[in-house]
Protein backbone atom coordinates (compact mmCIF):
# COMPACT_ATOMS: atom_id res chain seq x y z
CA UNK A 1 0.00 0.00 0.00
CA UNK A 2 1.58 3.56 -1.03
CA UNK A 3 1.45 5.87 2.19
CA UNK A 4 2.50 9.28 2.19
CA UNK A 5 6.20 9.62 3.18
CA UNK A 6 5.54 12.30 6.11
CA UNK A 7 5.79 11.82 9.92
CA UNK A 8 3.82 13.30 12.14
CA UNK A 9 5.74 14.21 14.82
CA UNK A 10 4.43 12.59 18.50
CA UNK A 11 1.25 11.36 15.77
CA UNK A 12 -0.20 14.14 16.37
CA UNK A 13 -4.05 14.31 14.32
CA UNK A 14 -3.11 10.90 13.69
CA UNK A 15 -5.76 8.44 13.99
CA UNK A 16 -4.77 5.08 15.33
CA UNK A 17 -7.00 2.90 15.27
CA UNK A 18 -11.45 2.51 16.21
CA UNK A 19 -12.40 2.57 19.55
CA UNK A 20 -16.16 2.39 20.66
CA UNK A 21 -14.81 3.05 24.38
CA UNK A 22 -15.15 6.76 24.40
CA UNK A 23 -15.68 9.94 22.56
CA UNK A 24 -13.84 13.27 23.92
CA UNK A 25 -16.06 16.43 22.78
CA UNK A 26 -13.10 18.80 22.35
CA UNK A 27 -14.92 21.70 21.08
CA UNK A 28 -17.95 21.43 24.00
CA UNK A 29 -15.65 20.16 26.52
CA UNK A 30 -16.94 17.19 27.60
CA UNK A 31 -16.36 13.24 27.90
CA UNK A 32 -18.49 10.58 26.70
CA UNK A 33 -18.00 6.61 27.84
CA UNK A 34 -19.86 4.65 25.31
CA UNK A 35 -22.06 7.72 25.22
CA UNK A 36 -22.53 8.43 29.11
CA UNK A 37 -21.69 11.73 30.27
CA UNK A 38 -18.44 11.11 32.55
CA UNK A 39 -19.66 13.51 35.20
CA UNK A 40 -23.08 11.79 35.61
CA UNK A 41 -21.30 8.46 35.85
CA UNK A 42 -19.22 9.96 38.68
CA UNK A 43 -21.93 11.64 39.87
CA UNK A 44 -24.20 8.10 39.84
CA UNK A 45 -22.81 5.48 39.26
CA UNK A 46 -19.71 3.24 41.00
CA UNK A 47 -15.99 2.10 39.24
CA UNK A 48 -17.24 -1.42 39.76
CA UNK A 49 -19.94 -0.53 37.16
CA UNK A 50 -18.23 1.97 35.03
CA UNK A 51 -16.03 -0.90 34.80
CA UNK A 52 -18.45 -3.02 33.44
CA UNK A 53 -19.81 -0.63 31.26
CA UNK A 54 -16.29 -0.41 29.47
CA UNK A 55 -15.40 -4.40 29.66
CA UNK A 56 -19.12 -5.05 28.05
CA UNK A 57 -19.94 -2.49 25.85
CA UNK A 58 -23.21 -1.52 28.13
CA UNK A 59 -24.48 -0.55 31.75
CA UNK A 60 -25.26 -4.09 33.48
CA UNK A 61 -28.96 -4.85 34.23
CA UNK A 62 -28.84 -5.34 38.44
CA UNK A 63 -28.15 -9.41 38.64
CA UNK A 64 -25.17 -8.84 35.88
CA UNK A 65 -24.08 -6.44 38.03
CA UNK A 66 -23.98 -8.20 41.37
CA UNK A 67 -22.21 -11.37 39.63
CA UNK A 68 -19.65 -8.93 38.03
CA UNK A 69 -18.89 -7.29 41.46
CA UNK A 70 -18.43 -10.63 42.73
CA UNK A 71 -15.78 -11.80 40.97
CA UNK A 72 -13.96 -8.83 41.39
CA UNK A 73 -14.50 -9.05 44.99
CA UNK A 74 -13.02 -12.62 45.06
CA UNK A 75 -10.24 -11.26 43.17
CA UNK A 76 -9.15 -8.22 45.58
CA UNK A 77 -8.23 -10.63 47.68
CA UNK A 78 -4.11 -11.42 47.49
CA UNK A 79 -2.84 -14.93 48.06
CA UNK A 80 0.07 -15.54 50.54
CA UNK A 81 2.35 -15.45 47.30
CA UNK A 82 1.09 -12.35 45.77
CA UNK A 83 1.50 -10.55 49.18
CA UNK A 84 5.16 -12.30 48.92
CA UNK A 85 5.60 -10.25 45.72
CA UNK A 86 4.00 -7.37 46.08
CA UNK A 87 6.52 -6.74 49.40
CA UNK A 88 9.28 -8.00 47.28
CA UNK A 89 8.60 -5.44 44.49
CA UNK A 90 7.75 -2.54 46.55
CA UNK A 91 10.86 -2.95 48.56
CA UNK A 92 13.24 -2.70 45.60
CA UNK A 93 11.47 0.05 43.59
CA UNK A 94 8.78 3.02 43.15
CA UNK A 95 5.47 2.91 43.64
CA UNK A 96 4.69 2.62 39.45
CA UNK A 97 7.47 0.22 39.36
CA UNK A 98 6.04 -2.04 41.74
CA UNK A 99 2.66 -1.98 40.62
CA UNK A 100 3.83 -3.34 37.07
CA UNK A 101 6.21 -5.78 39.13
CA UNK A 102 3.09 -7.19 40.57
CA UNK A 103 1.69 -7.84 36.77
CA UNK A 104 4.81 -9.17 35.65
CA UNK A 105 4.84 -12.03 38.07
CA UNK A 106 0.84 -12.05 37.30
CA UNK A 107 2.09 -12.63 33.48
CA UNK A 108 3.87 -15.72 34.22
CA UNK A 109 0.83 -17.26 35.72
CA UNK A 110 -0.07 -20.82 33.74
CA UNK A 111 -3.17 -20.32 33.57
CA UNK A 112 -2.88 -17.57 30.83
CA UNK A 113 -5.25 -19.99 28.27
CA UNK A 114 -8.41 -18.80 30.24
CA UNK A 115 -11.00 -16.12 28.83
CA UNK A 116 -9.23 -12.85 27.86
CA UNK A 117 -11.99 -11.03 30.04
CA UNK A 118 -10.93 -13.26 33.35
CA UNK A 119 -7.93 -11.88 33.49
CA UNK A 120 -9.12 -8.54 32.13
CA UNK A 121 -11.31 -8.46 35.69
CA UNK A 122 -8.52 -10.39 38.21
CA UNK A 123 -6.53 -7.58 36.64
CA UNK A 124 -8.76 -4.78 37.47
CA UNK A 125 -9.36 -6.00 40.93
CA UNK A 126 -6.23 -6.51 41.94
CA UNK A 127 -4.63 -3.42 41.25
CA UNK A 128 -6.21 -1.46 44.58
CA UNK A 129 -5.25 -4.20 47.15
CA UNK A 130 -1.66 -3.57 45.54
CA UNK A 131 -1.04 -0.55 45.35
CA UNK A 132 -2.46 -0.23 48.89
CA UNK A 133 0.13 -2.84 49.96
CA UNK A 134 2.51 -1.12 47.88
CA UNK A 135 2.18 2.16 49.90
CA UNK A 136 2.52 -0.14 53.40
CA UNK A 137 5.55 -1.66 52.88
CA UNK A 138 7.08 1.57 51.16
CA UNK A 139 6.22 3.79 54.56
CA UNK A 140 8.21 0.71 56.53
CA UNK A 141 4.67 -0.88 57.68
CA UNK A 142 3.37 -4.51 57.30
CA UNK A 143 0.76 -5.23 54.79
CA UNK A 144 -2.45 -6.17 55.99
CA UNK A 145 -5.67 -8.17 54.09
CA UNK A 146 -7.51 -6.38 51.30
CA UNK A 147 -11.44 -5.65 52.55
CA UNK A 148 -13.27 -6.37 49.28
CA UNK A 149 -16.66 -5.60 50.59
CA UNK A 150 -15.47 -2.00 51.10
CA UNK A 151 -15.35 -1.86 47.13
CA UNK A 152 -12.49 -1.16 45.34
CA UNK A 153 -12.00 2.75 46.26
CA UNK A 154 -13.27 2.13 49.48
CA UNK A 155 -10.62 -0.82 50.05
CA UNK A 156 -7.33 1.42 48.86
CA UNK A 157 -8.70 3.95 51.13
CA UNK A 158 -8.60 1.53 54.29
CA UNK A 159 -4.82 0.13 53.06
CA UNK A 160 -3.61 3.60 52.60
CA UNK A 161 -4.90 4.52 56.15
CA UNK A 162 -5.52 1.27 58.29
CA UNK A 163 -8.71 2.92 59.11
CA UNK A 164 -12.15 2.10 57.83
CA UNK A 165 -12.93 4.97 55.50
CA UNK A 166 -15.36 7.61 56.06
CA UNK A 167 -17.68 7.82 53.18
CA UNK A 168 -16.78 11.12 52.01
CA UNK A 169 -12.89 9.41 51.38
CA UNK A 170 -14.54 6.67 49.88
CA UNK A 171 -16.82 8.68 47.54
CA UNK A 172 -14.44 11.12 46.38
CA UNK A 173 -12.30 8.72 45.59
CA UNK A 174 -14.97 6.46 43.56
CA UNK A 175 -15.50 9.46 41.64
CA UNK A 176 -11.81 10.03 40.91
CA UNK A 177 -11.16 6.21 39.77
CA UNK A 178 -14.54 6.89 37.32
CA UNK A 179 -12.97 10.14 35.89
CA UNK A 180 -9.65 8.36 34.96
CA UNK A 181 -11.01 5.24 33.59
CA UNK A 182 -10.47 5.72 29.81
CA UNK A 183 -9.05 8.41 27.97
CA UNK A 184 -8.99 7.27 24.16
CA UNK A 185 -5.17 6.28 22.96
CA UNK A 186 -3.19 8.72 25.53
CA UNK A 187 0.70 7.47 24.95
CA UNK A 188 -0.24 4.93 27.87
CA UNK A 189 -2.91 3.29 26.13
CA UNK A 190 -1.36 3.49 22.34
CA UNK A 191 1.46 1.20 23.99
CA UNK A 192 -0.71 -1.07 25.88
CA UNK A 193 -2.41 -1.46 22.82
CA UNK A 194 0.64 -2.12 20.65
CA UNK A 195 1.78 -4.84 23.26
CA UNK A 196 -1.36 -6.29 22.58
CA UNK A 197 -1.33 -6.58 18.98
CA UNK A 198 1.93 -8.90 19.22
CA UNK A 199 -0.78 -11.14 20.49
CA UNK A 200 0.96 -10.45 24.05
CA UNK A 201 -0.46 -11.32 27.44
CA UNK A 202 -3.00 -8.64 28.91
CA UNK A 203 -0.80 -8.31 31.91
CA UNK A 204 2.13 -7.49 29.53
CA UNK A 205 -0.59 -4.72 28.01
CA UNK A 206 -0.48 -3.25 31.31
CA UNK A 207 3.06 -3.67 31.91
CA UNK A 208 3.77 -1.63 28.98
CA UNK A 209 0.55 1.00 30.13
CA UNK A 210 2.51 0.98 33.56
CA UNK A 211 5.59 2.46 32.23
CA UNK A 212 4.19 4.79 29.67
CA UNK A 213 1.81 6.29 32.38
CA UNK A 214 4.92 6.59 34.73
CA UNK A 215 7.06 10.01 32.67
CA UNK A 216 6.21 12.96 33.67
CA UNK A 217 4.14 14.60 30.48
CA UNK A 218 1.64 12.23 31.16
CA UNK A 219 0.31 10.47 34.30
CA UNK A 220 3.03 12.33 36.76
CA UNK A 221 1.46 16.03 36.72
CA UNK A 222 -0.89 15.60 39.56
CA UNK A 223 2.14 15.32 41.90
CA UNK A 224 4.22 18.31 40.03
CA UNK A 225 1.15 20.28 40.55
CA UNK A 226 1.03 19.37 44.20
CA UNK A 227 5.16 20.59 44.73
CA UNK A 228 3.52 23.60 42.89
CA UNK A 229 1.44 24.54 45.78
CA UNK A 230 3.84 23.89 48.41
CA UNK A 231 6.35 25.73 46.79
CA UNK A 232 3.87 28.95 46.34
CA UNK A 233 3.23 28.01 50.03
CA UNK A 234 0.13 30.92 50.43
CA UNK A 235 -2.02 32.67 48.09
CA UNK A 236 -1.19 35.91 48.93
CA UNK A 237 2.38 34.69 46.90
CA UNK A 238 0.80 33.40 44.09
CA UNK A 239 0.49 36.33 41.16
CA UNK A 240 4.15 37.13 42.15
CA UNK A 241 5.16 33.26 41.40
CA UNK A 242 3.51 33.45 38.26
CA UNK A 243 5.07 35.89 37.25
CA UNK A 244 8.61 34.50 38.26
CA UNK A 245 7.76 31.57 36.79
CA UNK A 246 6.41 32.67 33.42
CA UNK A 247 9.14 34.59 33.10
CA UNK A 248 11.59 31.74 33.76
CA UNK A 249 9.87 29.55 30.82
CA UNK A 250 8.43 27.35 33.88
CA UNK A 251 5.00 25.30 33.04
CA UNK A 252 1.96 25.41 35.20
CA UNK A 253 1.36 22.07 35.95
CA UNK A 254 -1.99 21.11 35.91
CA UNK A 255 -2.40 23.52 33.02
CA UNK A 256 -2.69 22.73 29.21
CA UNK A 257 -3.85 19.65 27.05
CA UNK A 258 -2.94 18.39 24.01
CA UNK A 259 -6.85 17.46 23.37
CA UNK A 260 -8.58 19.95 25.19
CA UNK A 261 -8.34 23.76 24.13
CA UNK A 262 -10.59 24.37 26.51
CA UNK A 263 -11.82 23.64 30.40
CA UNK A 264 -11.35 19.82 31.11
CA UNK A 265 -14.37 18.48 31.93
CA UNK A 266 -12.72 16.35 34.28
CA UNK A 267 -11.13 19.06 36.08
CA UNK A 268 -14.56 20.95 36.22
CA UNK A 269 -15.85 17.87 38.16
CA UNK A 270 -12.87 17.83 40.47
CA UNK A 271 -12.77 21.31 40.64
CA UNK A 272 -16.25 20.85 42.83
CA UNK A 273 -14.94 17.95 44.61
CA UNK A 274 -11.90 20.28 45.78
CA UNK A 275 -13.77 22.93 47.14
CA UNK A 276 -16.07 20.04 49.21
CA UNK A 277 -12.86 18.73 50.35
CA UNK A 278 -11.56 21.63 51.44
CA UNK A 279 -14.40 22.47 53.22
CA UNK A 280 -14.15 18.75 55.31
CA UNK A 281 -10.76 18.39 55.41
CA UNK A 282 -10.07 21.81 56.42
CA UNK A 283 -6.46 23.05 57.66
CA UNK A 284 -3.39 22.10 54.84
CA UNK A 285 -6.31 20.99 52.26
CA UNK A 286 -7.93 24.35 52.66
CA UNK A 287 -4.85 26.41 51.90
CA UNK A 288 -3.57 24.12 49.03
CA UNK A 289 -7.56 25.02 47.75
CA UNK A 290 -7.30 28.86 48.16
CA UNK A 291 -3.74 29.23 46.42
CA UNK A 292 -5.61 26.60 43.52
CA UNK A 293 -7.89 28.57 43.05
CA UNK A 294 -6.22 31.99 43.27
CA UNK A 295 -3.39 30.39 40.87
CA UNK A 296 -6.57 29.21 38.53
CA UNK A 297 -7.55 32.61 37.76
CA UNK A 298 -4.21 34.13 37.19
CA UNK A 299 -3.16 31.72 35.07
CA UNK A 300 -6.15 31.92 33.03
CA UNK A 301 -5.85 35.19 32.71
CA UNK A 302 -2.08 35.05 31.28
CA UNK A 303 -2.43 31.74 29.52
CA UNK A 304 -6.13 30.94 27.89
CA UNK A 305 -5.40 33.01 24.98
CA UNK A 306 -3.58 30.36 23.75
CA UNK A 307 -5.90 27.58 24.54
CA UNK A 308 -4.28 26.92 28.23
CA UNK A 309 -6.76 26.04 31.44
CA UNK A 310 -6.57 24.05 34.12
CA UNK A 311 -6.36 20.05 32.96
CA UNK A 312 -7.78 16.94 36.04
CA UNK A 313 -4.30 17.19 37.23
CA UNK A 314 -4.94 20.87 38.49
CA UNK A 315 -7.72 19.34 40.96
CA UNK A 316 -6.73 15.92 42.10
CA UNK A 317 -3.90 17.05 44.39
CA UNK A 318 -6.15 18.68 46.76
CA UNK A 319 -8.63 16.01 46.40
CA UNK A 320 -6.05 13.21 47.25
CA UNK A 321 -4.87 14.95 50.27
CA UNK A 322 -8.24 15.16 51.86
CA UNK A 323 -8.36 10.95 51.44
CA UNK A 324 -5.11 10.56 52.62
CA UNK A 325 -2.77 9.86 49.61
CA UNK A 326 0.62 10.99 50.05
CA UNK A 327 2.11 12.79 46.90
CA UNK A 328 4.23 10.00 45.81
CA UNK A 329 1.53 7.69 45.09
CA UNK A 330 -0.62 10.23 43.00
CA UNK A 331 0.58 8.70 39.97
CA UNK A 332 -0.27 5.17 40.70
CA UNK A 333 -3.77 5.80 42.33
CA UNK A 334 -4.69 7.08 38.44
CA UNK A 335 -2.91 3.70 36.80
CA UNK A 336 -5.12 2.48 38.88
CA UNK A 337 -7.75 3.75 37.40
CA UNK A 338 -6.79 3.44 34.63
CA UNK A 339 -6.31 -0.47 34.28
CA UNK A 340 -9.65 -1.14 32.99
CA UNK A 341 -9.04 1.38 30.35
CA UNK A 342 -6.66 -0.42 29.09
CA UNK A 343 -7.52 -3.67 28.80
CA UNK A 344 -10.86 -3.00 27.98
CA UNK A 345 -8.90 -1.33 24.62
CA UNK A 346 -7.17 -4.30 24.81
CA UNK A 347 -10.06 -6.49 24.63
CA UNK A 348 -11.80 -4.42 21.39
CA UNK A 349 -8.79 -4.49 19.85
CA UNK A 350 -8.29 -8.21 19.75
CA UNK A 351 -11.34 -8.55 18.37
CA UNK A 352 -9.87 -7.33 15.21
CA UNK A 353 -6.12 -7.71 15.65
CA UNK A 354 -3.77 -6.59 13.44
CA UNK A 355 0.09 -6.23 14.49
CA UNK A 356 0.83 -2.48 14.53
CA UNK A 357 3.78 -2.01 12.79
CA UNK A 358 4.27 1.56 11.35
CA UNK A 359 7.18 2.98 9.25
CA UNK A 360 10.15 4.64 9.63
CA UNK A 361 11.21 7.41 6.83
CA UNK A 362 14.95 7.24 6.51
CA UNK A 363 17.53 9.63 7.12
CA UNK A 364 20.99 8.13 7.13
CA UNK A 365 24.13 7.61 4.84
CA UNK A 366 23.41 6.35 1.33
CA UNK A 367 23.22 2.67 0.76
CA UNK A 368 26.24 0.62 -0.16
CA UNK A 369 29.06 2.49 2.76
CA UNK A 370 32.11 0.14 2.23
CA UNK A 371 33.08 -1.67 5.48
CA UNK A 372 36.62 -0.49 6.66
CA UNK A 373 38.06 -2.61 8.67
CA UNK A 374 38.95 -1.07 11.96
CA UNK A 375 43.36 -0.70 12.01
CA UNK A 376 42.47 1.39 8.72
CA UNK A 377 40.23 3.77 9.82
CA UNK A 378 42.67 6.04 11.40
N1 LIG B 1 2.20 26.38 31.30
C1 LIG B 1 2.74 27.35 30.54
N2 LIG B 1 2.90 27.25 29.19
C2 LIG B 1 2.48 26.10 28.62
C3 LIG B 1 1.90 25.07 29.35
C4 LIG B 1 1.75 25.24 30.74
N3 LIG B 1 1.22 24.28 31.51
N4 LIG B 1 1.57 24.05 28.52
C5 LIG B 1 1.95 24.44 27.29
N5 LIG B 1 2.51 25.68 27.36
C6 LIG B 1 3.03 26.45 26.24
C7 LIG B 1 4.38 25.89 25.81
O1 LIG B 1 5.43 26.48 26.52
C8 LIG B 1 4.38 26.19 24.35
O2 LIG B 1 4.73 27.55 24.22
P1 LIG B 1 5.62 28.06 22.96
O3 LIG B 1 4.76 27.80 21.75
O4 LIG B 1 5.85 29.51 23.26
O5 LIG B 1 6.86 27.22 22.98
C9 LIG B 1 2.92 26.04 23.93
O6 LIG B 1 2.16 26.25 25.12
C10 LIG B 1 2.61 24.67 23.36
O7 LIG B 1 3.14 23.66 24.22
P2 LIG B 1 3.31 22.12 23.81
O8 LIG B 1 4.09 21.41 24.85
O9 LIG B 1 3.80 22.03 22.39
O10 LIG B 1 1.78 21.68 23.75
P3 LIG B 1 1.22 20.23 23.92
O11 LIG B 1 -0.16 20.27 23.40
O12 LIG B 1 2.14 19.19 23.36
O13 LIG B 1 1.26 20.10 25.51
C11 LIG B 1 1.06 19.27 27.67
C12 LIG B 1 0.41 19.42 26.29
C13 LIG B 1 0.05 18.64 28.61
C14 LIG B 1 2.30 18.36 27.56
C15 LIG B 1 1.47 20.68 28.18
O14 LIG B 1 0.36 21.55 28.20
C16 LIG B 1 2.15 20.62 29.55
O15 LIG B 1 3.35 20.33 29.64
N6 LIG B 1 1.37 20.88 30.64
C17 LIG B 1 1.89 20.77 31.99
C18 LIG B 1 1.91 19.30 32.40
C19 LIG B 1 0.52 18.77 32.63
O16 LIG B 1 -0.30 19.40 33.30
N7 LIG B 1 0.25 17.56 32.11
C20 LIG B 1 -1.02 16.90 32.33
C21 LIG B 1 -1.68 16.45 31.08
S1 LIG B 1 -3.34 15.91 31.39
C22 LIG B 1 -3.17 14.32 32.07
C23 LIG B 1 -3.04 13.24 31.04
O17 LIG B 1 -4.02 13.06 30.28
O18 LIG B 1 -2.01 12.54 31.02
Amino acid sequence: METAQRVYKGLEGVYVLESSLCLIDTEHGKLYYLGYDVEELAEKSSYEEVSYLLLHGRLPKRPELEEFVGKLRSEMRLTPEEMRDVQYAAKRTGPMDALAAFYLFASKDPSQTKDPMEHAIRAVAKAGSVLGNIVRVQRGEEPIEPQPELGIAGNLVYLVTSKKPEQYQTEFLDDILILHAEHGVPASTFGAVVTASTLSDIYSSIVTGLMTLKGPLHGGAAEAAYYQFVEIGDPNRVESWLERALAEKRRVMGFGHRVYKIYDPRARYVKAMAARAAELAGGRVKTLYEIAVRLEQAAIERLSARGLYPNVDFWTPIVYTAIGIPPGYFTAVFAVSRVVGWVAHVIEYWKDNRLIRPLHLYTGPEPGQRYVPIEERG
